[in-house]
């Protein structure tokens, strides 16, 4: 709190609100007795100017491109961490011991396992389903499955259903594949690591191993790192909101895979890849670059452009770095990076895109890494949600602790048929 207030005047009511600060970042006006002193609602169609609740996780300068968990720079992160380690800080708000990391990663581990049954749930699937439609099946299945964690107020039980849901998205993630493809299903391994075991599931098959490189396994393992949390964004909001009624976690968690799913948010790294494989050469990138900029044409750059970031996103930076490390470990060539280049170069160039402040954001390059390494692109935005699922566990965890939380309830300015008698079909 500051000793600031804000002074609104409605009509002959003046409202003064009090002026939140936070350890960083803009000051917060507290709106909460608003509409009880002036019986006025505030109006914020997607919450552009609204801080919908308190957190400590993580701080985003859009304005800097600047990505702070828990206070640690998400390039500092991305080069000394492992996604055990971050999902670890965000969780617990502290980095481990070596000790405390070598528990938390065990128990992860022995975790990883699903419910036998829930195979069978998979057949229910058509071959063809979108890896993220069986994900938001399956997650959301798992509240059948485990009511020994699901008294929400008991942190203990929050933990356990946290852990199991960080430990067996990428089980159901790498099933949701193999059932794709036609492949059976690949046992978890609890000699792998967390990326190593996600890659094994993936690629494995019972009359083959999976050669895990060491540089694919480091790049994948910093991809999540680099997802692993970003604040109130679309689908973490999302999770806070399904929370903020008491709902089951695992279904809270499904809510959220289906808000990563739209191509605004999550799908925009498989919109990005195939946008620049359509691109195909350097030659046609003016082409797109000039649809992007026609206001009659609904073309946009993907991986260009975020609500938040008004600078080049951190994430795509050390993204950038990564591309080139794996592509010399895999000795690949792809023309698309080559693309991605010199339509980054270009777009930047544009006073379009410097005017409206459109940088890259993660997604521009991830698609390219996650292709050379493998990956199909539908199963690009099931990766994301396996990533994000440690930053939607950590706020779940947060607000349900948040002794200000109360159930999200936003309110409307209506703008349909005022009160009318209901008039019987035959005189319609
Ligand atoms: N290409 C061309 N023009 C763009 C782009 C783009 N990628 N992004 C924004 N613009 C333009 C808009 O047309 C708009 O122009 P106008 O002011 O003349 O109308 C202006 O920039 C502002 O755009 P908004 O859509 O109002 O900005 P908003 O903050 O709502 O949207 C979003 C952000 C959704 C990310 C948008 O930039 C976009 O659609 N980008 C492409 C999809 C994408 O990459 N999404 C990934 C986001 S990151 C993530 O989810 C992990």
């Amino acid at each position: 709190m500051t000793d600031q207030t804000a002074t609104i005047t409605l009509g002959d009511t003046s409202v003064d609100s009090p002026v939140l600060k936070g350890s960083v970042g803009p000051d917060v006006v507290d709106i909460r007795k608003f509409y009880g002193q002036t019986g006025a609602f505030t109006y914020d169609p997607g919450f552009t100017s609204t801080a919908s609740c308190e957190s400590k996780l993580t701080y985003i300068d859009g304005d800097e491109g600047v990505l702070l968990h828990r206070g640690y720079p998400i390039g500092e992160l991305a080069e000394h961490s492992s996604f055990m380690e971050v999902a670890y800080l965000l969780l617990n708000g502290e980095l481990p011991s070596a000790d405390a990391l070598a528990h938390f990663d065990n128990t992860i581990t022995r975790h990883t396992m699903l419910h036998e049954q829930l195979a069978t749930f998979y057949r229910g699937f058509r071959r063809d389903a979108h890896p993220m439609a069986i994900m938001c099946g399956v997650v959301g299945a798992l509240s059948a499955f485990y009511h020994d964690s699901t008294d929400i107020q008991d942190p203990h039980q929050r933990m356990i259903a946290s852990h199991r849901l960080i430990a067996k998205m990428p089980t159901i993630a790498a099933m949701a594949y193999k059932y794709s493809v036609g492949q059976p299903f690949i046992y978890p391994r609890n000699d792998l690591s967390y990326t190593g075991n996600f890659l094994n599931m993936t690629f494995a098959v019972p009359a083959e191993d999976y050669e895990i490189h060491p540089a694919v396994e480091r790049a994948l393992d910093r991809i999540f790192i680099l997802h692993a949390d970003h604040e109130q964004n679309a689908s973490t909001s999302t999770v806070r909101l399904a929370g903020s009624s008491g709902a089951n976690p695992f279904a809270c968690i499904a809510a959220g895979i289906a808000c990563l799913w739209g191509p605004a948010h999550g799908g925009a790294n498989e919109a990005a890849l195939n946008m620049l494989r359509e691109i195909g050469r350097p030659e046609r990138i003016p082409e797109y670059i000039a649809r992007a900029k026609d206001k009659d044409d609904p073309f946009r750059l993907m991986g260009f452009g975020h609500r938040v970031y008004k600078n080049y996103d951190p994430r795509a930076t050390v993204m950038q770095k990564t591309v080139r490390e794996v592509f010399a470990a895999l000795k690949v060539n792809d023309p698309v990076f080559e693309v991605a280049l010199q339509l980054e170069e270009m777009a930047l160039s544009d006073d379009y895109f410097a005017e409206k402040k459109l940088f890259p954001n993660v997604d521009f390059y991830s698609g390219v890494i996650l292709s050379a390494i493998g990956f199909p692109t539908t199963m690009f935005t099931a990766l994301f949600a396996l990533a994000r699922t440690v930053g939607w566990v950590a706020q779940w965890n947060e607000m349900i602790s948040d002794p200000a939380q109360k159930i999200g309830r936003p309110r409307q300015l209506y703008t349909g048929p005022t009160q009318r008698p209901y008039v019987p079909v035959d005189k319609r």
